[in-house]
Protein backbone atom coordinates (compact mmCIF):
# COMPACT_ATOMS: atom_id res chain seq x y z
CA UNK A 1 0.00 0.00 0.00
CA UNK A 2 2.80 2.58 0.84
CA UNK A 3 4.50 2.16 -2.60
CA UNK A 4 1.48 3.03 -4.49
CA UNK A 5 1.24 6.10 -1.60
CA UNK A 6 4.69 7.19 -2.28
CA UNK A 7 4.78 7.19 -5.75
CA UNK A 8 1.26 9.34 -5.96
CA UNK A 9 3.12 11.94 -3.67
CA UNK A 10 6.16 11.84 -5.79
CA UNK A 11 4.38 12.19 -8.92
CA UNK A 12 4.64 16.29 -9.46
CA UNK A 13 4.47 18.67 -12.07
CA UNK A 14 7.85 19.14 -13.64
CA UNK A 15 7.81 22.26 -14.92
CA UNK A 16 11.74 22.55 -14.95
CA UNK A 17 13.56 22.29 -18.66
CA UNK A 18 14.16 18.98 -19.75
CA UNK A 19 17.96 17.37 -20.98
CA UNK A 20 17.78 17.62 -24.58
CA UNK A 21 20.65 15.47 -25.19
CA UNK A 22 18.57 12.45 -22.64
CA UNK A 23 15.72 11.46 -24.87
CA UNK A 24 13.12 9.24 -23.44
CA UNK A 25 13.35 5.46 -25.02
CA UNK A 26 10.98 4.05 -27.27
CA UNK A 27 10.61 1.03 -24.67
CA UNK A 28 9.74 4.23 -21.61
CA UNK A 29 7.79 5.84 -24.40
CA UNK A 30 5.64 1.94 -24.69
CA UNK A 31 5.81 1.95 -21.57
CA UNK A 32 3.76 4.67 -20.87
CA UNK A 33 1.17 4.42 -23.14
CA UNK A 34 0.76 0.99 -22.06
CA UNK A 35 -0.18 2.36 -18.73
CA UNK A 36 -2.78 5.08 -20.66
CA UNK A 37 -4.79 2.04 -22.31
CA UNK A 38 -5.22 0.42 -19.02
CA UNK A 39 -7.06 3.46 -17.74
CA UNK A 40 -10.59 3.21 -16.77
CA UNK A 41 -12.75 5.15 -19.15
CA UNK A 42 -16.54 5.56 -19.25
CA UNK A 43 -18.39 2.55 -20.35
CA UNK A 44 -14.87 1.43 -21.73
CA UNK A 45 -15.19 3.80 -24.61
CA UNK A 46 -10.89 3.97 -24.40
CA UNK A 47 -12.23 7.41 -26.57
CA UNK A 48 -8.70 8.54 -26.81
CA UNK A 49 -5.92 8.49 -29.13
CA UNK A 50 -2.60 9.83 -28.20
CA UNK A 51 0.14 11.07 -30.72
CA UNK A 52 3.81 10.86 -29.54
CA UNK A 53 5.74 13.16 -30.96
CA UNK A 54 9.92 13.25 -30.66
CA UNK A 55 10.80 14.23 -34.00
CA UNK A 56 13.14 16.83 -33.76
CA UNK A 57 11.51 18.79 -36.92
CA UNK A 58 8.03 18.17 -36.02
CA UNK A 59 8.89 19.12 -32.32
CA UNK A 60 10.19 22.26 -34.10
CA UNK A 61 7.89 23.14 -35.83
CA UNK A 62 4.84 22.65 -32.64
CA UNK A 63 7.06 25.24 -30.76
CA UNK A 64 6.97 27.35 -33.35
CA UNK A 65 3.28 27.72 -33.46
CA UNK A 66 2.11 31.33 -30.97
CA UNK A 67 -0.59 31.89 -28.38
CA UNK A 68 -1.71 34.85 -26.76
CA UNK A 69 -3.26 34.61 -23.55
CA UNK A 70 -6.79 35.46 -22.88
CA UNK A 71 -8.05 38.00 -20.36
CA UNK A 72 -10.67 35.27 -18.66
CA UNK A 73 -7.86 33.34 -18.28
CA UNK A 74 -5.88 36.12 -16.68
CA UNK A 75 -8.43 36.91 -14.60
CA UNK A 76 -9.81 33.68 -13.22
CA UNK A 77 -5.83 32.38 -12.88
CA UNK A 78 -5.39 35.54 -10.49
CA UNK A 79 -8.28 34.24 -7.92
CA UNK A 80 -5.68 31.52 -7.81
CA UNK A 81 -2.60 32.61 -6.58
CA UNK A 82 -0.72 33.00 -3.83
CA UNK A 83 1.46 35.37 -3.09
CA UNK A 84 4.16 33.55 -0.94
CA UNK A 85 5.13 29.97 0.33
CA UNK A 86 2.98 30.76 3.52
CA UNK A 87 -0.65 31.49 2.08
CA UNK A 88 0.14 28.71 -0.49
CA UNK A 89 0.23 26.75 2.36
CA UNK A 90 -2.49 28.01 4.55
CA UNK A 91 -4.94 28.49 1.48
CA UNK A 92 -3.81 25.01 0.44
CA UNK A 93 -5.24 25.11 -2.95
CA UNK A 94 -4.03 27.25 -6.11
CA UNK A 95 -0.22 27.90 -6.81
CA UNK A 96 2.35 30.10 -6.36
CA UNK A 97 2.06 33.82 -8.22
CA UNK A 98 5.85 33.56 -8.96
CA UNK A 99 5.04 30.80 -11.90
CA UNK A 100 3.59 33.34 -13.40
CA UNK A 101 5.13 36.79 -15.61
CA UNK A 102 4.68 39.97 -13.35
CA UNK A 103 2.05 41.09 -15.78
CA UNK A 104 -0.34 38.20 -14.71
CA UNK A 105 0.24 38.67 -10.76
CA UNK A 106 -0.08 42.45 -10.49
CA UNK A 107 -3.13 43.63 -8.50
CA UNK A 108 -5.61 45.66 -9.37
CA UNK A 109 -4.18 45.83 -13.16
CA UNK A 110 -6.89 45.67 -15.94
CA UNK A 111 -6.43 42.32 -17.63
CA UNK A 112 -8.22 43.06 -20.86
CA UNK A 113 -5.61 45.90 -21.19
CA UNK A 114 -2.83 43.19 -20.09
CA UNK A 115 -4.06 40.99 -22.33
CA UNK A 116 -5.41 42.95 -25.66
CA UNK A 117 -1.36 44.33 -25.06
CA UNK A 118 0.71 40.94 -24.61
CA UNK A 119 2.97 39.42 -27.41
CA UNK A 120 1.88 36.30 -28.95
CA UNK A 121 4.20 33.87 -27.17
CA UNK A 122 5.64 30.66 -29.00
CA UNK A 123 4.80 27.37 -27.91
CA UNK A 124 8.97 26.76 -27.61
CA UNK A 125 8.51 28.59 -24.27
CA UNK A 126 6.40 26.20 -22.67
CA UNK A 127 8.09 23.28 -24.57
CA UNK A 128 11.53 24.30 -22.90
CA UNK A 129 13.19 22.10 -25.26
CA UNK A 130 11.45 18.62 -24.59
CA UNK A 131 12.88 16.09 -26.18
CA UNK A 132 9.01 14.42 -26.61
CA UNK A 133 5.51 15.64 -26.39
CA UNK A 134 2.35 13.63 -25.90
CA UNK A 135 -0.46 14.68 -27.24
CA UNK A 136 -3.34 12.93 -25.98
CA UNK A 137 -6.73 13.43 -28.57
CA UNK A 138 -10.20 13.39 -26.99
CA UNK A 139 -12.37 10.66 -29.91
CA UNK A 140 -15.79 13.13 -30.17
CA UNK A 141 -17.16 9.44 -31.42
CA UNK A 142 -16.78 7.37 -28.81
CA UNK A 143 -19.54 8.69 -25.94
CA UNK A 144 -20.36 6.97 -23.25
CA UNK A 145 -24.26 6.02 -23.51
CA UNK A 146 -26.54 8.73 -22.05
CA UNK A 147 -23.35 10.78 -21.20
CA UNK A 148 -24.71 14.46 -20.93
CA UNK A 149 -21.99 16.47 -22.39
CA UNK A 150 -19.54 13.65 -22.72
CA UNK A 151 -19.04 14.50 -18.62
CA UNK A 152 -18.05 10.92 -18.49
CA UNK A 153 -15.48 10.96 -21.34
CA UNK A 154 -13.41 13.96 -19.61
CA UNK A 155 -13.60 12.14 -16.18
CA UNK A 156 -11.98 9.52 -18.17
CA UNK A 157 -9.43 11.69 -19.93
CA UNK A 158 -8.26 12.28 -16.47
CA UNK A 159 -7.73 8.90 -16.12
CA UNK A 160 -5.53 8.40 -18.82
CA UNK A 161 -3.29 11.50 -17.50
CA UNK A 162 -3.31 10.27 -14.11
CA UNK A 163 -2.05 6.64 -15.59
CA UNK A 164 0.57 7.57 -17.62
CA UNK A 165 1.75 10.48 -15.28
CA UNK A 166 2.26 7.70 -12.53
CA UNK A 167 4.19 5.32 -14.84
CA UNK A 168 6.36 8.42 -16.24
CA UNK A 169 7.27 8.93 -12.54
CA UNK A 170 7.80 5.32 -12.06
CA UNK A 171 10.23 6.09 -14.66
CA UNK A 172 12.28 8.52 -13.33
CA UNK A 173 10.59 10.71 -16.30
CA UNK A 174 9.40 14.43 -15.34
CA UNK A 175 5.91 15.45 -16.79
CA UNK A 176 4.08 18.67 -17.52
CA UNK A 177 0.70 18.90 -18.78
CA UNK A 178 0.34 21.70 -20.81
CA UNK A 179 -3.35 22.73 -21.92
CA UNK A 180 -2.78 25.22 -23.69
CA UNK A 181 -2.62 22.58 -26.60
CA UNK A 182 -6.44 22.71 -26.74
CA UNK A 183 -6.89 26.08 -26.42
CA UNK A 184 -9.35 26.26 -30.22
CA UNK A 185 -6.12 28.30 -32.05
CA UNK A 186 -3.52 25.90 -30.89
CA UNK A 187 -5.72 22.75 -31.73
CA UNK A 188 -6.28 24.15 -35.46
CA UNK A 189 -2.13 24.59 -35.92
CA UNK A 190 -2.09 20.97 -34.47
CA UNK A 191 -4.32 19.57 -36.71
CA UNK A 192 -2.86 21.06 -39.53
CA UNK A 193 1.01 19.92 -38.33
CA UNK A 194 -0.09 16.54 -36.97
CA UNK A 195 -3.07 15.96 -39.55
CA UNK A 196 -5.80 13.93 -37.41
CA UNK A 197 -9.56 14.53 -38.75
CA UNK A 198 -12.30 16.47 -37.31
CA UNK A 199 -13.58 14.02 -35.20
CA UNK A 200 -10.87 14.25 -32.62
CA UNK A 201 -10.30 17.20 -30.36
CA UNK A 202 -7.01 18.17 -28.29
CA UNK A 203 -7.64 17.15 -24.85
CA UNK A 204 -4.49 18.05 -23.47
CA UNK A 205 0.03 17.67 -24.36
CA UNK A 206 2.09 16.46 -21.80
CA UNK A 207 5.99 17.50 -22.09
CA UNK A 208 8.62 14.27 -20.77
CA UNK A 209 11.80 14.50 -20.22
CA UNK A 210 14.51 14.02 -17.81
CA UNK A 211 14.56 17.22 -15.70
CA UNK A 212 17.73 19.18 -16.48
CA UNK A 213 16.71 21.16 -13.05
CA UNK A 214 15.12 20.87 -9.85
CA UNK A 215 13.03 23.62 -8.28
CA UNK A 216 11.92 24.95 -4.90
CA UNK A 217 8.06 24.10 -5.21
CA UNK A 218 6.08 24.03 -2.56
CA UNK A 219 3.29 21.52 -2.97
CA UNK A 220 0.43 22.33 -0.96
CA UNK A 221 -2.99 19.48 -0.28
CA UNK A 222 -5.70 20.10 1.61
CA UNK A 223 -6.07 17.19 4.25
CA UNK A 224 -8.35 14.20 4.43
CA UNK A 225 -10.43 15.44 7.27
CA UNK A 226 -11.33 18.60 5.21
CA UNK A 227 -12.90 17.48 1.98
CA UNK A 228 -14.41 14.16 3.66
CA UNK A 229 -17.80 13.20 5.30
CA UNK A 230 -19.08 10.74 6.69
CA UNK A 231 -22.84 9.53 6.39
CA UNK A 232 -23.77 12.82 5.35
CA UNK A 233 -22.15 16.15 4.60
CA UNK A 234 -20.96 18.68 7.11
CA UNK A 235 -20.45 14.99 9.28
CA UNK A 236 -16.32 15.39 10.37
CA UNK A 237 -17.10 13.09 13.25
CA UNK A 238 -15.30 9.28 12.25
CA UNK A 239 -17.84 7.85 14.91
C1 LIG B 1 -6.63 18.89 -16.41
C2 LIG B 1 -5.32 19.47 -15.93
C3 LIG B 1 -4.76 20.52 -16.63
C4 LIG B 1 -3.52 21.06 -16.23
N1 LIG B 1 -2.93 22.05 -16.98
C5 LIG B 1 -1.68 22.46 -16.67
C6 LIG B 1 -0.99 23.39 -17.49
O1 LIG B 1 -1.48 23.85 -18.51
N2 LIG B 1 0.27 23.76 -17.11
C7 LIG B 1 0.86 23.25 -16.00
O2 LIG B 1 2.01 23.60 -15.71
N3 LIG B 1 0.22 22.39 -15.19
C8 LIG B 1 -1.02 21.98 -15.52
N4 LIG B 1 -1.66 21.06 -14.72
C9 LIG B 1 -1.00 20.58 -13.49
C10 LIG B 1 -1.62 21.16 -12.23
O3 LIG B 1 -1.42 22.54 -12.17
C11 LIG B 1 -0.96 20.44 -11.06
O4 LIG B 1 -1.27 19.08 -11.13
C12 LIG B 1 -1.39 20.99 -9.71
O5 LIG B 1 -0.99 22.33 -9.59
C13 LIG B 1 -0.81 20.18 -8.56
O6 LIG B 1 0.59 20.14 -8.66
P1 LIG B 1 1.39 18.77 -8.80
O7 LIG B 1 1.06 18.20 -10.18
O8 LIG B 1 2.84 19.14 -8.75
O9 LIG B 1 0.96 17.86 -7.73
C14 LIG B 1 -2.88 20.53 -15.09
C15 LIG B 1 -3.46 19.46 -14.39
C16 LIG B 1 -4.65 18.92 -14.81
C17 LIG B 1 -5.22 17.74 -14.07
Amino acid sequence: MKDILDLMQERHSARVPYDPNRPVTKQQLEQIVEAASWAPTAHNMQNFEIVVVDDPAILQAIGAIKTKISAVFLRENFQQLSFSKEELRRKKTGVIASMFPPSWRTPNVNFDTVAAVAEPVPLSVSLQDSPCLLLVLYDTRKRAPASEGDVLGFISLGCVMENMWLMAQSLGIGLQILSVFSSDPVEREMRRILDFPSYLKVAYGCRLGYPAATHDYVRVRRRSDEFVHWNGHGNKDLG
